[in-house]
């Protein structure tokens, strides 16, 4: 029988410290946006968890919304071609809005959300992003909001995949190199 977690080479980011990094940030989001109109925008899939962690940590009444967008490329490299596959269902105009993504890579994902959002007149965009790997950058963006500042290593787990498994790991993880084989 194999576990969970026998993919696992370590635990890089332990599930207590993400669960306090998040009502860190929680705290602070409500701090910024008390008063304002506020839309919590969720990333499908990678930013899932993160988000429903991150929203019972927001004590102002907020309306959430979904997003998903794809970006094609040969394995681990992005082409910079991001095709949206699911739309915000509500009209941001006018609110503030906060994109709530896994993680920051080349950036081609967020620099498309972002202008996509900002063309329909909301009072603000701003990104909160549970992971953001600066040293993979392609395209100048920055998040506004960031959980943990990480290497170039991939990571799994607490909603991000590798190969559309492991998001159910509690942990941020590093997989073991035969995975990848
Ligand atoms: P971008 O390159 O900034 O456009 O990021 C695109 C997407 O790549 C992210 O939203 C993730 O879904 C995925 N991604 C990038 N790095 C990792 C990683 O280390 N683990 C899992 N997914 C990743
Ligand atoms: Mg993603």
């Amino acid at each position: 029988m194999s576990n969970l977690y026998d993919v696992v080479e370590r635990v890089a980011i332990s599930r207590e410290e993400i669960a306090a990094k998040v009502a860190e940030l929680g705290a602070k989001i409500t701090g910024d946006y008390r008063g304002k109109e506020l839309i919590l925008v969720c990333v499908l899939k990678g930013a899932v968890v993160f988000f429903s962690d991150l929203l019972r940590h927001i004590d102002l009444p907020v309306t959430v919304d979904t997003f998903a967008a794809s970006s094609y490329g040969n394995g681990s490299e992005t082409s910079g071609e991001v095709v949206v596959e699911k739309d915000l269902s509500m009209d941001i105009r006018g609110k503030h809005v906060l994109i709530v993504e896994d993680i920051i890579d080349s950036g081609y994902t967020m620099r498309k959300t972002v202008d996509m959002f900002s063309s329909r007149n909301p009072a603000s965009v701003k990104i909160c992003a549970l992971l953001d790997k600066p040293s993979r950058r392609k395209i100048d963006i920055k998040g506004d909001y960031i959980a943990f500042t990480v290497g170039n290593e991939f990571l799994a787990g607490y909603g991000l995949d590798y190969a559309q498994l492991y998001r159910n790991m509690p942990d941020i993880c590093v997989l073991k190199e035969s995975v990848y084989r």
